[in-house]
């Protein structure tokens, strides 16, 4: 038997404790999971970002291997402080989280190893800042340097925004000003031991709050897998830059051991790397997950070890996954909780999909939206377009007053093969 524990309480960590426990032989806590994954873990009262309360649930439950979740406890240094007290843990360490933790020392790390990105600059103070952007080429990105949960990018279109962006971002720290980069977004996933990695499945994510990529950014509004419209020669590209940053990352002193995000832009002069992250996608991975075939515990844990077996390659099933996300009213800005969710069974289960819980609480009887983005529906089918139809019936029947979500994840109209 293996005893896993997944850190966080997202549909991201309600994935991946679904996926592991339909390993035979696994069972697993999450910390602090949510009510909605009892079905397939034991829910711990233990915050993600609790170092010496993991460590101690860790020891009390003899827990195999920790799966972190979230991004902000690993730039924390939670798998740091977890291995110090002798834990195998699946996430990397504070350095290695650098690569989303700090965007400025992300795009000096590609441009030191040749990673293809688009033109950037750093301003370090809002003088800078404003400086920057009252004189680059528009559009241009304006990024907060440090995690903002996917809230903190605005693509200026006009002069006036650009600045409005550089000097709200620039309260908060550096900013950096990126060449806005025109093509098809991609996320594609490696599970990395610190020296070796596996390619571990591409997904679309849709980020913004509205149909048609209109209103503001969010964590993520959508996902679907697979996603069609990737060449042979962009997938070696893409191998050739998961390969140098993982490579990059070792040489720097910084080996990574976890799953390594790249979230790309696909142009026409070949894939550029918008981010990475230092963990697996939400809502990527409640789409990729599904579609994983084969015992996935062993692997992790041989990669949490820095033994990803040599040649070991993951093996997909045929079929698509759309996963739709269900969002607050008021989110991304002011989320407001508390309404009653119709639609759910009892155990947090939707008929025909699959149901991943975030924000959700079970209260008297009823289950309630507890923040923004509240859960993730997920359909599979033959292909995309009969996931996509298994995901909208699902929507179709879960709700709850001001339910905010999207109708176009994965839509043909958009241009997405189905
Ligand atoms: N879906 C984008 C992210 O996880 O950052």
């Amino acid at each position: 038997l293996l005893r896993v524990l997944v850190v966080g309480g997202g549909a991201r960590e309600h994935a991946l404790a679904w996926r592991l426990g339909r390993d035979p032989g696994v069972r697993v806590w999450a910390a602090p999971g949510n009510d909605g994954m009892r079905p397939v873990a034991q829910p711990c009262p233990v915050r993600a970002d609790d170092a010496d309360g993991l460590a101690a649930l860790v020891a009390r439950e003899g827990i195999d291997l920790v799966v972190v979740g979230p991004e902000a406890p690993l730039v924390a240094g939670v798998a740091d402080a977890l291995r110090a007290r002798g834990a195998t843990v699946l996430g990397p360490g504070a350095d290695a989280a650098a690569i989303e933790g700090s965007k400025g020392w992300a795009r000096a790390f590609c441009a030191r190893h040749g990673i293809p990105a688009p033109r950037h600059r750093v301003a370090r103070d809002p003088v800078e800042a404003r400086g920057v952007a009252a004189s680059w080429p528009l559009p241009v990105v304006c990024k907060a340097d440090g995690l903002m949960a996917g809230k903190g990018v605005v693509v200026a279109a006009d002069r006036r925004e650009a600045v409005a962006a550089a000097e709200a971002l620039a309260r908060r720290g550096p900013v950096v000003f990126e060449e806005f980069l025109e093509g098809r977004e991609l996320s594609a996933f490696a599970l990395v031991d610190g020296r070796r990695f596996v390619a571990y499945g591409m997904a679309r994510d849709h980020k913004r709050l509205r149909d048609g990529d209109r209103g503001p950014m969010t964590g993520g509004m959508g996902a679907y897998a697979p996603v069609p419209d990737v060449g042979p020669t962009e997938v070696q590209a893409i191998e050739d830059i998961l390969d140098r940053a993982v490579a990059g990352l070792r040489a720097d002193g910084r080996p990574f051991v976890g799953f390594l995000f790249a979230g790309l832009m696909l142009t026409p002069a070949g894939p550029r790397v918008l981010e990475f992250n230092c963990r697996f996608g939400d809502p990527e991975a409640q789409a990729l997950l599904p579609l994983l075939d084969g015992p996935v515990a062993e692997v992790w844990w041989a990669a949490a070890r820095g033994a990803l077996p040599a040649g070991w390659r993951p093996s997909w099933r045929s079929g698509a996954a759309v996963g739709v996300v269900l969002a607050a009213p008021g989110y991304p800005e002011a989320p407001e909780p508390g309404q009653v969710i119709s639609g759910l069974a009892e155990d947090g289960g939707c008929p025909g999909a699959l149901a991943f819980h975030a924000a959700t609480r079970r209260e008297g009887g009823a289950w309630r939206t507890a923040g923004g983005r509240v859960l993730t529906l997920v359909g599979q089918g033959a292909d995309l377009a009969e996931a996509r139809a298994r995901a909208y019936a699902a929507v179709a029947a879960v709700t709850f007053p001001g339910c905010q979500w999207r109708t176009d994840i994965a839509a043909p109209e958009r241009g997405t093969p189905a």
